[in-house]
């Protein structure tokens, strides 16, 4: 019964879809379009069919916002153009307009006023949170939980959606091996496995199960690619590596985020061999929708068509929407490249019309499955709005995520957790008192001042004494997301007091590092150490009390050589977000016990960048004699780096054991025994790393294949299993082939990459 009812709609649509292909109507188009999600293709190829080339490369064209949309329409200008554009149906989408009102009305626009009615799709940097703002993405990688991290990216949505945001740029999937590099903030850092696991649990987390649900919104998986490898670390540079590092540690991330249904993808701000990005054929066309097959669109980075004259690959804008188009960038983010170049490029036959069509096809495909044909309005509810931002569901699971995300570097003389009682403590450092630096980068919607500072979640502690003393500042003048940080701070006039209040405390505890825009886009450093007089107040205070608890705030890995050695505990916490001060003072005491892991590598001296724990032997990895100088090393440091890949302490102990292995078939099993031989309950995040000794391709030393994040009460033991498939043993060749070869492999289990516990087996 149901099932003739449901034939007899069907063959109704399909009459109205005909008839409506004779007549154009807007109104039968939207009845049409209003219908369920199984016709999206039918939909979009009746809708194509009454657009014409204008309005087909409108859908192509985003603009950022740019008027006061809730005011009087703009008379003149660039705001008056756009404006203009997109009554005439020429803008796709928007970014950057914010907050239901707003969008609304640039919306209403798109429907009321526009020949066919095609609403746009906003989008929005939703980096790690909207108004609520969870840890940095680097900071979420060092937590190793991917329920987590997926529930993180799940309540940025619901957040961001409430205020009428249906896209995000985001997650940044871009492996980086640089920590010069301020971008290495928004990502997962250096390596292909982990990064793709988090990358994976973030598409889910931002589209859900159902794209057309209010709180979920399209994900976008960026920056394809090879963006994270820009030479020395400098934003936007030159990109110039090799097809087996391509394909075996760039790629891997962005392939997990198809298999994860991804929608959307950004190209890239740097070349390629050559070709920049956004004019990359081979990237964009011949990987990802050939050979990967991907269905979604994909969207240029800000302005990058028209830098492809700088870059000089394209003579002019013309000429740079020529390139894009044909190389496969569906939508031009604010180079105007589309909008003025496109028609008549297809009128004189450069761009062919079937090229247009599949980007628009893609992009209106996406605004289907976002259920936007149904109800344009369906994101802006402003009553959903005002009880969805910063509701304290999203500060309990950004404080949640926080606490999974500090990393305990080290903890001498059992200095940590503080005693809850009778204890007279020192906190020292500007960021202690900061609530904005620990917002980090990317938090357009977030306010300034907005965060739980270290002295407000210790102030929380009231069984101890604790005064605060600045000490120094970490920058000087304005920090906002466009001005450049200023660090050349010399006033060590708060040094005085700094000293008198640490000489009287039995612990200090010092919160020092990077201000939270000194990492993120356009934020490259050449030094990596504290900014500004922080490390001479470190040392200077050190000289009066050697008891400290350094606690970092960065957004990047560290070079903290001297804290290293001389100070007893060090808590890496990164810019944690919201609740950054409520989740530090958590693990100081002891509420919460620390178990995340290092998703980068930490150096000792920028010269040994790019570091990376997944490195190649080379043919002179050892010392050949006492002091013979011909092997693969510094004069001046050693080769490893600080802190290594995968590295992180907990107030408990854990000890590996048993390990065996069971080939199956062309499977092997490993399994080995895990115990909490500490005396508190704690999480550890088991590893398993992988060395192919003999390649055809040469393979890392070794390579992460496998983690788990268990949780152990004290004493006890549990046996881990892990099944290694071809998928963990085999690689990329230099055709892009991915081949599993026979022969000999290591098998590495412990709590870092420098594990010592291993095995081997043989692969017939
Ligand atoms: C960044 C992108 C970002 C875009 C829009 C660009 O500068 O590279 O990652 O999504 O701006 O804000």
């Amino acid at each position: 019964m149901r099932k003739k009812s449901s034939n007899i709609f069907i063959l109704s649509v399909i009459l109205l879809l005909m008839a409506c292909m004779k007549t154009g109507n807007k109104k039968e188009l939207a009845i049409i379009n209003k219908a369920p999600s199984v016709f999206i293709k039918e939909k979009v190829n009746n809708l194509l069919s009454q657009m014409t080339l204008e309005e087909k490369i409108g859908q192509m064209n985003q603009y950022n916002g740019f008027w006061d949309v809730t005011g009087p329409s703009p008379k003149d200008g660039d705001a008056a153009k756009k404006y203009e554009h997109l009554k005439k149906g020429w803008v796709g989408s928007m970014l950057n307009v914010r907050g239901v009102k707003n969008i609304r009305a640039v919306q209403k626009i798109a429907i009321e006023d526009t020949r066919l009615g095609i609403p746009l799709i906003i989008g929005f940097d939703v980096i790690h949170g909207y108004k609520t703002l969870s840890p940095i993405p680097l900071a979420e990688a060092a937590s190793w939980d991917l329920d987590a991290i997926k529930k993180s990216a799940q309540m940025a949505a619901e957040e961001a959606a409430s205020a009428g945001i249906n896209w995000t740029f985001a997650p940044m999937v871009d492996i980086s091996r640089d920590a010069r590099w301020g971008r290495a903030m928004e990502g997962a850092g250096e390596d292909p496995y982990l990064g793709s696991k988090i990358a994976i649990a973030r598409v889910e987390g931002f589209q859900g199960d159902d794209l057309s649900k209010h709180h979920t919104i399209v994900a976008c998986a960026k920056h394809f690619a090879g963006y994270g490898f820009s030479e020395s670390g400098r934003d936007y540079n030159t990109v110039d590596i090799g097809t087996s590092t391509l394909y075996n540690i760039v790629f891997p991330p962005f392939q997990a985020t198809i298999d994860a249904g991804v929608k959307t993808f950004m190209n890239s701000f740097n070349e390629l061999n050559g070709i920049p990005a956004t004019g990359n054929t081979y990237l964009q066309r011949d990987i990802l929708k050939e050979k990967w097959n991907f269905d979604g669109f994909v969207v240029s980075d800000w302005g990058s068509m028209t830098e492809m004259i700088a870059h000089g690959h394209a003579k002019d804008l013309k000429h740079a929407a020529e390139i894009s188009a044909n190389a496969g960038s569906d939508m031009d983010m604010e180079s105007y490249a589309y909008v003025n170049e496109l028609a008549n490029l297809v009128r004189e036959g450069k761009v062919k019309e079937n090229l247009i069509d599949d980007a628009a096809r893609r992009i209106l495909t996406v605004k289907f499955e976002l259920g936007l044909f149904e109800d344009p309005y369906k994101y802006l509810d402003e009553k959903r709005e005002k009880e969805t931002i910063g509701n304290q569901k999203f500060h309990k699971a950004s404080l949640e995520m926080a606490k999974k995300s500090i990393v305990l570097l080290k903890n001498k003389k059992n200095l940590l957790p503080l005693k809850k009682k009778g204890q007279k403590i020192a906190l020292i450092g500007a960021l202690a008192t900061d609530k904005t630096s620990p917002l980090g980068n990317w938090r357009i919607a977030a306010e300034d001042n907005s965060a739980v500072s270290v002295l407000e979640g210790m102030q929380k502690y009231k069984g101890n004494k604790l005064t605060y003393s600045k000490g120094a500042d970490v920058s000087i003048g304005k920090t906002d997301f466009i001005t450049e940080v200023k660090l050349n701070v010399s006033d060590k006039s708060g040094f005085k007091k700094a000293i008198a209040v640490a000489k009287k405390a039995d612990v200090v505890v010092m919160v020092l590092g990077e201000h939270g825009f000194q990492s993120g886009e356009g934020r490259s450093r050449t030094e990596l150490g504290l900014p500004g007089v922080q490390q001479e107040l470190l040392e200077t205070v050190f000289k009066v009390n050697k008891n400290i608890v350094l606690v970092l705030n960065n957004g990047r890995p560290l070079t903290i050589n001297w804290a290293d050695k001389n100070i007893p505990a060090i808590v890496e916490a990164w810019q944690l977000g919201s609740q950054s001060g409520n989740a530090i003072a958590e693990v100081l005491y002891g509420d919460y016990n620390p178990s995340g892991k290092l998703p980068m590598s930490f150096p000792r001296n920028v010269g040994q960048i790019p570091i990376y724990y997944n490195y190649k032997n080379t043919g002179r990895p050892n010392l050949p004699g006492p002091d013979v100088v011909f092997w693969s090393h510094y004069q001046d440091e050693k080769n490893t780096p600080l802190y290594p890949f995968g590295y992180g302490l907990s107030y408990t102990t854990f000890r590996y054991s048993n390990l065996k292995t069971t080939m199956l078939d062309k499977k092997v099993k490993v399994s080995f025994d895990l115990t909490n031989t500490g005396h508190l309950k704690g999480k550890e995040v088991a590893q398993l790393y992988v060395r192919d000794l003999v390649a055809s391709i040469t393979r890392p030393v070794r390579e992460l294949k496998g983690f788990e994040l268990v949780e152990l009460k004290s004493k006890e033991t549990k046996k881990i299993e892990f099944t290694l498939t071809n998928k963990e043993l085999g690689f990329y060749n230099n055709s892009g082939k991915f081949i599993v070869e026979p022969g000999s492999f290591k098998i590495f289990i412990g709590g870092s990459s420098t594990t010592s516990l291993e095995t081997q087996v043989e692969l017939k």
